[in-house]
């Protein structure tokens, strides 16, 4: 388990992380979601006492790190695949770790194996491929077998295969009872991988909720119904009580309905449907709504240090803020089967 309570970090006058306080658990991936520039890397760092909180706590099983013993045996971490020696074999750097938290060498050649990388043991790091580097990384965090690991945007950069290695590894770590923590700009990502998600935007907590909580809360389900005789459409879904919404293009979106239900309705009035589908707006669409606010907010250079990170990958955040579903969700929504 770790604990945050009320972590914040200051650079001058920048708040990278704001107040954090939350849990991870054991058991399950805890994702950690945020635009580029939210505090997810200070956040991480400062959970592993690589940067000292401006105030707050971090506690790992109730202690500070600086208090464990051999660390690498509580809490295993991939920050920065990249931080690794590179005139080092992917061998000798994972022996140097083990040395270094009393961990028996025969562990090594253990962990290897576990991310694939027996074949390059020898091999010097530096001429790694990005995938191999994220290997040896998740090597590295597995070295002491600990209860706690963290990942910080662990698939990034990766192949698709790649991408569900690491996303199969998380989950059955998961399964033996760990804890894992796993970092993300991607809603998308989180989706698939992540049971329990910690939303933040601007350092500031967002949302502290279940995966299938955050999907039930944030996407909204409607059906949309296409037909030529629109007008009269609308005035039988009205008559029996259905509340709907002109979306363009012709057609009307109804929240709280069933295809079946509607389907039914306008053949009794024996009207043409030219479309009849059950929508749902994406989770990515809804993520991009909450963090909009926030990354607004830096874009429009409030940033007094001045050193930050582009506030966001291009437009894509949009320019909504708030919670809630997103009303006639156009471009974010998928089809269910019709
Ligand atoms: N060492 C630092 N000095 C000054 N500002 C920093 C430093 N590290 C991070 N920041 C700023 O803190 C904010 C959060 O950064 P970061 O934790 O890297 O976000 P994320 O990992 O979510 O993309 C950003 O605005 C970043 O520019
Ligand atoms: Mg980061």
């Amino acid at each position: 388990m770790i604990e945050l309570d009320g972590l914040t970090k200051r650079y001058g006058t920048k708040t990278a992380v704001d107040h954090l306080s939350f849990r991870v658990r054991p058991g399950m991936i805890t994702g950690f979601l945020g635009p580029n520039g939210a505090g997810k890397s200070t956040t991480m760092r400062m959970m592993l006492d690589l940067d000292n909180p401006t105030s707050g706590t971090v506690r790992i099983d109730g202690r500070h790190y600086r208090e464990l013993d051999e660390p690498l045996k509580y809490i295993g971490a991939l920050l920065d695949a990249k931080a690794m020696h590179g005139g080092r074999s992917a061998y000798n750097n994972l022996l140097c770790l083990a040395q270094s938290n009393r961990i028996p060498e025969s562990r090594v050649a253990e962990v290897l194996d576990l991310v694939g990388l027996t074949a390059v043991a020898r091999k010097k790091s530096k001429g790694f491929s990005l995938g191999m580097g994220q290997r040896l990384g998740i090597a590295s965090a597995l070295l002491g077998d600990p209860e706690i690991l963290m990942f910080d945007e662990p698939v990034n950069g990766l192949d698709p295969e790649g991408i569900h290695w690491i996303r199969n590894l998380m989950k059955s770590l998961a399964a033996e009872g760990r804890t894992i923590f796993v970092s993300s700009h991607l809603m998308s990502e989180m989706a698939l991988t992540a049971d329990h998600l910690i939303v933040i935007g601007q350092g500031k907590l967002l949302a502290d909720m279940s995966m299938a909580d955050f999907i039930q809360r944030n996407s909204r389900s409607f059906v949309r119904l296409r037909s030529p005789q629109q007008e009269r459409l609308r005035d039988v879904l009205h008559a029996d009580g259905f509340v709907v919404v002109e979306a363009g293009n012709g057609t009307l979106e109804v929240d709280g309905a069933t295809t079946e239900r509607l389907g039914e309705l306008a053949a009794a009035h024996q009207l043409t449907l030219h479309e009849l589908s059950a929508q749902r707006a994406s989770l990515e669409e809804a993520f991009m709504q909450m963090t909009a606010g926030a990354v607004e907010y830096h874009a429009h250079g409030t940033d007094t240090h001045g050193g930050g990170e582009p506030a966001a990958p291009g437009p894509a955040w949009g320019a909504n803020s708030g919670w809630g579903p997103a009303p006639g969700a156009g471009s974010g929504t998928t089809t269910e089967g019709v």
